[in-house]
């Protein structure tokens, strides 16, 4: 896989690594599999949270599981590590102000077995907190050495745009749900804050240079199981002519989904997508990634975006 830089510096390669149920419902061994078969196969950005995947647990499984991993495997330094604050864990959490930026900065170090971060999110928005507050505590992380570069993750557009106005150092990624299947404009997403990516947000992303990691961008398996498709999907003629396409390449539609965000911002108006995935089998996990290789043409992604 050829590693990409992003405006931020950040070397990464195109599609990342999602760890959100490892230690919970997806077990050590299992876990360390796709781990193993991710960085076999040249995969460096790997994505966790404070909180995951507390609704199965306590919320410390996924970061105690990497930093188990990156112990084991002496791997830290090949891996660009991403991980969140903000979102709620059993009853504490949740909010972006100062102190509890400055918690939660070193539980998660602590439980990721490092000292620093290669990017970390606000989780969420948080706006019972002055956005100068939240800006100002996590740019001190910065200067402290212990997080290199800042995201955004659940925002509307325009507080995201207005944390930046006010940050000293401001969010150059933007982490949000986005997939290949449109979203349905009829029921309301299951949770208010993670509305699906509008094309509006995706030319603000492009405009400003920012690029979008894609989260829940295999539709939760739905591409594969249809049984697994999530309500607020429309699958119909779109789902028809993915799946047609795949077969065609020899690829499963997840694949696909894949190849279609990693090329997207060679069509005009849309940002850098990086694709956000995660697995409990190493076999589902790099069939996915065959996504990565394939060539699709500028006809090819046209007929995609059209279906
Ligand atoms: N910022 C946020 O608020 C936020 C929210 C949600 C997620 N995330 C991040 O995004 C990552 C991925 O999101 P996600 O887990 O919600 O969604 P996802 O990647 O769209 O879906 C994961 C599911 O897809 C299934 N799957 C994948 N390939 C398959 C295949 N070939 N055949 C059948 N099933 C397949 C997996 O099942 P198997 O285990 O059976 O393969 C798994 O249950 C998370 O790990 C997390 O890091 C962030």
């Amino acid at each position: 896989m050829e590693k990409i830089t992003l405006p931020n510096g950040l070397t990464v390669s195109p599609v990342a690594l999602g760890a959100m149920d490892f230690g919970t419902t997806t077990s050590k061994e299992a876990a360390f599999r796709v781990l193993d078969a991710y960085l076999d196969m040249g995969g460096n950005f790997v994505d966790t949270s404070n909180n995951y995947a507390h609704w199965n647990g306590t919320g410390d499984e996924s970061e105690t599981l990497l930093g188990e991993y990156f112990s084991q495997r002496k791997c830290r330094d090949r891996i660009v590590l991403a991980t969140k604050v903000g979102f709620d864990r059993h009853g504490e959490g949740q909010g972006l102000k100062k102190e509890q930026i400055e918690y939660w900065i070193d539980e998660s170090l602590r439980k990721l077995n490092t000292d620093y971060i290669d990017l970390y999110y606000a989780h969420t928005d948080d706006p019972t907190t002055p956005l100068e507050e939240t800006m100002e505590a996590f740019h001190s992380l910065v200067q402290k050495g212990k997080v290199r570069c800042l995201g955004g993750s659940n925002y509307d557009t325009w507080r995201f745009c207005e944390a930046n106005a006010v940050a000293k150092t401001p969010y150059t990624v933007m982490q949000q749900w986005f997939t290949y299947l449109h979203a349905r404009a009829d029921i309301a997403p299951q949770y208010t804050f993670n509305e699906a990516t509008t094309r509006e947000r995706l030319r603000y992303l492009e405009s400003k240079q920012i690029p979008l990691v894609a989260y829940s961008c295999l539709a939760k398996g739905g591409y594969e199981c249809p049984e697994r498709l999530p309500k607020e999907l429309i699958g119909g003629e779109r789902l028809a002519f993915l799946k047609k396409m795949a077969a065609d390449k020899g690829v499963n539609a997840s694949a696909l989904a894949v190849a279609w965000m990693v090329n997207l911002h060679r069509c005009e108006g849309f940002p850098r997508v990086i694709p956000l995935f995660g697995s409990s089998r190493a076999e589902h996990f790099t069939a996915n990634l065959r996504g990565v290789e394939l060539t699709l043409s500028d006809d090819e992604l046209a007929q995609l975006n059209r279906a």
